[in-house]
């Protein structure tokens, strides 16, 4: 399918890339190079129509050096790791070790024993719910704070873990735009909350929530904080130390790593408090059939064999965004989004939803009259990928009164060409449907 040139050239693109200042730094940053490291983009780039890939909050595409590190692991120092006497498990346990240490300072953790290798964030998330709150929090009277913006993944495991036990989950409110209102979120924090659990940037909305502020807020009420930052950590620099976090999730998959492979961020006090999840090899210090020891943290949420290969990947993640800097990847990710924004905003019959002062880089909207996946599908006919439903937050649908949305979002290879196309490609649908 072709685009009418008219479409296309609607807008004048300003200079993609170059130079971004942020805070006190100041990063390069180069659009084809970076595209140039991902082998799917530059492949699918052409293609006919090429592909236009805005379905980054679902997932990201993989640079080669994350490639690398998962195919030379297994190619040239695969073996089992914490098990063997001999050279290869020793290199493959310190190159674990080593990709721990990478996480630790990514996050700008204490330590790296405070850095759990997990599936992802929803299994992070799974585990505080039940080998914390649901142990050692939840009892008659008390409650769960939680937003109305988060993910299944930060609102199912609580409702697991308070089943039976009396406790209730208590949701802060947000405005039309999609900003979180704080006083709520004040008042619904008291004496009988046990645990606050907020996502940092709303994987729907693109709100970026003042997680700082928030925790501090908790805290003053001796609450402890989950940060899910799984939709942050591609976008935003993460310091738990700055940010005070209690406990903290991301996924590798949102920032250019594997599938698979997670991290669970916990203060050691906290983790340490913790009774173990899973039982099996290497979370033990000895067995016998009277009774069983633990091991300290991190070994004790590692049960089993665990994605070692993984963690390499998720390192090279890290390595990854670190070279090329997060804070021009979100300046260049805040460029695409203005850049959309403008692009759709004279289409009467188009919604953007989300609409947060500083959000990050998603596009959630609906067309009157269209349903979100009509417009996924006939976006994907032009070679534009996003994602439409209800992106695993149904109580927001359910808020917003919407059965889902479409939503693109963008990552650092995304291009000003891309989103012409996106456009372009919407105003056909206005014009077939409407
Ligand atoms: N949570 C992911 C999304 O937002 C899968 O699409």
């Amino acid at each position: 399918m072709t685009f009418l040139k008219e479409e296309v050239e609607h807008f004048v693109h300003p200079p993609i890339g170059g130079t971004y200042t942020v805070a006190t730094q100041t990063h390069t940053f180069d659009i084809e190079a970076v595209r140039g490291d991902f082998p799917l983009i530059m492949r699918e780039a052409l293609r006919k129509p090429p592909l236009s890939y805005l379905d980054n909050a679902a997932s990201t595409q993989k640079p080669q050096t994350v490639i690398d590190a998962l195919s030379n692991f297994y190619s040239q120092d695969y073996a089992n790791i914490h098990r063997g006497v001999h050279f290869l498990s020793q290199r493959a346990t310190d190159l674990y070790d080593k990709a721990r240490e990478t996480v630790r300072r990514f996050l700008n953790a204490r330590e790296s024993a405070e850095c759990i290798f997990l599936r992802g964030a929803t299994e992070g998330v799974n585990l505080v719910a039940n080998c914390y709150a649901k142990p050692l929090l939840c009892r008659p009277g008390a409650n769960i704070v939680i937003t109305t913006m988060e993910h299944h993944a930060d609102i199912v495991p609580w409702q697991l873990a308070m089943e039976d036990t009396g406790a209730q989950l208590r949701v802060v409110p947000i405005d039309g735009r999609g900003v979180l209102d704080e006083e709520a979120f004040e008042k619904l924090v008291d004496e009988n909350t046990v645990i606050v659990g907020l996502s940092y940037v709303s994987n729907v909305l693109g709100t970026v929530n003042p997680a700082e502020r928030l925790i501090a807020a908790a805290h003053a009420k001796g609450v402890p904080v989950l940060l899910d930052a799984a939709q942050a950590a591609p976008h935003v620099a993460l310091d738990v130390q700055q940010l005070g976090c209690d406990l903290l999730v991301i996924s590798g998959h949102k920032i250019y790593g594997p599938t698979g492979i997670g991290i669970l961020y916990g203060r050691r006090e906290i983790l340490e408090k913790m009774p173990p999840w899973q039982g099996g090899g290497d979370m033990i210090l000895h067995v016998s059939f009277a009774g069983t020891t633990y091991k300290g943290i991190p070994d004790r949420f590692e049960a089993g064999t665990p994605h070692i290969a993984g963690a390499m990947g998720i390192a090279a993640a890290m390595n990854y965004i670190e070279r090329i800097g997060i804070g021009a990847i979100a300046a260049h990710e805040h460029e695409l989004l203005e850049y959309a924004n403008a692009a759709v905003t004279d289409i009467a019959q188009l919604r953007v939803i989300g609409t947060a002062p500083g959000k990050a880089g998603v596009l959630s909207f609906v067309i009157d009259g269209v349903h979100p996946h009509d417009i996924g599908t006939f976006l994907d006919a032009d070679g534009v990928a996003i994602r439409a439903g209800h992106h695993c937050a149904e109580p927001l649908m359910k808020h917003l009164g919407l059965p889902g949305t479409a939503r693109a979002s963008f990552g650092m290879y995304n291009t000003f060409e891309e989103i012409d196309r996106f456009a372009a490609s919407i105003r056909k649908i206005v014009k077939f449907f409407l």
